[in-house]
């Protein structure tokens, strides 16, 4: 059972480019830190929150135009942002960090503002959890007088606890925290993965077995459902499964930032119980991605040389130039959660490293475009820039780059090894039990947008599926 890939792209011969706008040198801090900067200055300089008369924490929106990007996106931003300030020491976007997180939280301070619950999805929120989590391993300070990033996390956590959905498909959650929004019928991955991996990240920075508890209940709930499938040569890790179909199938589609979550999370209940299982599957869905998305060939044909199953490809939208603002965004998170997977199971880390640093030299090949000759497009395998630019192709490139500088002195903190964040196990509100009771209809205009739009845009694409298992 081999998957069918139909995909037209020209391949490019990805030689070191002679007109790159970047020399990166992996074996240099230096030449690593430099590039890293200049790729994170590029990317906010599409963020205008901090500006007078603007909202902190909002990219630009809302989503009617092309140029446009979702509330979660905003949040992963800052947390590549905080993992910037790790992997080269300069702290200058620190404030708008902390600003930002702290401005998003909403009134129940659990990264749920009524600005965006017509479009508030499981895995928006986690992103900025993620967010507040990095800050808080990273060893970010607590604002004064405001609820502190761990607080902030915990808050999620205890407010998604409240949509595990038991009676549908036997668990798990919708994609979707309001019924009146699209896609609400569906449980997809990267909301249920998001959770697992927030759970797993607070156990280990606590110590609280009740986070291990979820972590672990949630990913015994995923991996019996369709979302899992093994065939004789990989572990698929499909994107989502319709309770409307009673989750008797699911979408086939394949998303770098899928992987990852289940990947961290494993990683994080690895280092946490010492318990091998937990690196035995961090493993495992460490293959799949490796077969996945770091393809010998883009179309099925002999293995070509310069791919070498080396460099990092979002296989799903990238080959036919179709990716939208968040899928050009996902192997962003693929990276920093590979990285931090070899902090925390150290035998992974050869593998890893590996991976990561091709990876990162290719992006350079792609980082070519617009107007000042270095904005990144997606597709690192071509030295030809794709035409593409936005947040995502500058984050990628930030993260994939930055993740080469990561080194012991960056392992995720926890409450025991200095982590300073404090502890508030009942923040937040619980979410309301049928969430959909508390607000009003809203008209079909309003339901436009819809959290990360990988499912809808996809159903949307040509030919959909590109990826099959027969
Ligand atoms: C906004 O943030 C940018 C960094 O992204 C910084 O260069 C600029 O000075 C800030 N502007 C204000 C008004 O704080
Ligand atoms: C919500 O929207 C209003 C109106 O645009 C704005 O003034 C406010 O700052 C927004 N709040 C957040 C948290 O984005
Ligand atoms: C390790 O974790 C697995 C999966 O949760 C569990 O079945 C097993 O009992 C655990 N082993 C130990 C020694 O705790
Ligand atoms: C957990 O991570 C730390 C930091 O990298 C590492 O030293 C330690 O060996 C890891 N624990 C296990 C059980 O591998
Ligand atoms: C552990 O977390 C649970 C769930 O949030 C909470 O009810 C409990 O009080 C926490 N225990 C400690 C010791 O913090």
């Amino acid at each position: 059972m081999k998957p069918s890939i139909s995909i037209l792209a020209p391949l490019v011969a990805l030689a070191p480019s002679a007109h790159a706008a970047y020399q990166l040198n992996l074996d240099s801090r230096d030449s690593m830190k430099q590039v890293t900067s200049l790729l994170a200055h590029d990317m906010m300089t599409y963020y205008q929150g901090n500006l007078t008369g603007q909202t902190p924490g909002l990219l630009p929106g809302p989503c009617a135009s092309d140029l446009c990007y979702y509330w979660w996106e905003a949040g992963a931003m800052f947390g590549a942002l905080v993992n910037y300030w790790q992997y080269t020491g300069d702290d200058s976007y620190n404030q708008v960090i902390s600003e930002a997180l702290q401005f998003q939280k909403g009134p129940e301070a659990n990264f749920n503002p009524p600005n965006q619950s017509k479009n508030m999805g499981v895995d928006d929120q986690d992103f900025w959890g993620f967010a507040a989590l990095d800050a808080a391993e990273a060893g970010l300070p607590d604002v004064p007088g405001q609820p502190s990033w761990l607080a902030l996390a915990q808050a999620v956590f205890n407010f998604q606890t409240n949509l595990w959905d038991a009676k549908v498909c036997g668990g798990g959650m919708r994609w979707q925290v309001y019924s009146f929004n699209a896609g609400y019928n569906l449980k997809n991955t990267i909301s249920n993965g998001g959770f697992f991996q927030l759970a797993a990240r607070l156990a280990r920075y606590t110590g609280n077995q009740t986070y291990v508890d979820w972590a672990e209940k949630m990913y015994d709930w995923m991996a019996g459902t369709h979302l899992f499938q093994e065939t004789e040569d990989r572990l698929w890790i499909w994107d989502n499964t319709d309770t409307n179909n009673g989750c008797i199938d699911v979408e086939h589609h394949v998303w770098t930032y899928n992987y990852g979550t289940m990947l961290s999370g494993m990683a994080y209940l690895y280092n946490l119980t010492e318990n091998a299982t937990w690196a035995t599957r961090a493993s495992h869905v460490l293959d799949g991605a490796f077969k996945t998305f770091f393809p010998d060939t883009l179309d099925g044909t002999p293995p070509d040389s310069n791919l070498g199953g080396n460099v990092m490809t979002e296989m799903q939208c990238e080959p036919t130039s179709v990716c939208n603002n968040d899928q050009s965004s996902f192997k962003a998170y693929l990276a920093r959660w590979m990285a931090v997977t070899g902090q925390l199971i150290p035998s992974l880390q050869p593998q890893i490293t590996a991976k990561l640093r091709t990876s990162a030299q290719a992006a350079m090949n792609q980082c070519i475009g617009g107007d000042n000759g270095r904005m990144c497009g997606r597709q690192w395998y071509s030295s030809v820039w794709d035409g593409s630019s936005g947040v995502g192709q500058q984050m990628t490139a930030l993260s994939v780059v930055g993740a080469n500088l990561i080194d012991s002195s960056m392992v995720p903190l926890t409450a025991d090894t200095g982590g300073k964040s404090a502890s508030d196990p009942n923040a937040g509100t619980s979410a309301p039990i049928f969430p959909h009771d508390e607000f009003p209809e809203i008209t079909t205009a309003d339901r436009a947008g819809a959290g990360i739009l990988t499912v809808l845009v996809v159903f949307g694409m040509a030919g959909g599926a590109y990826w099959l298992v027969s």
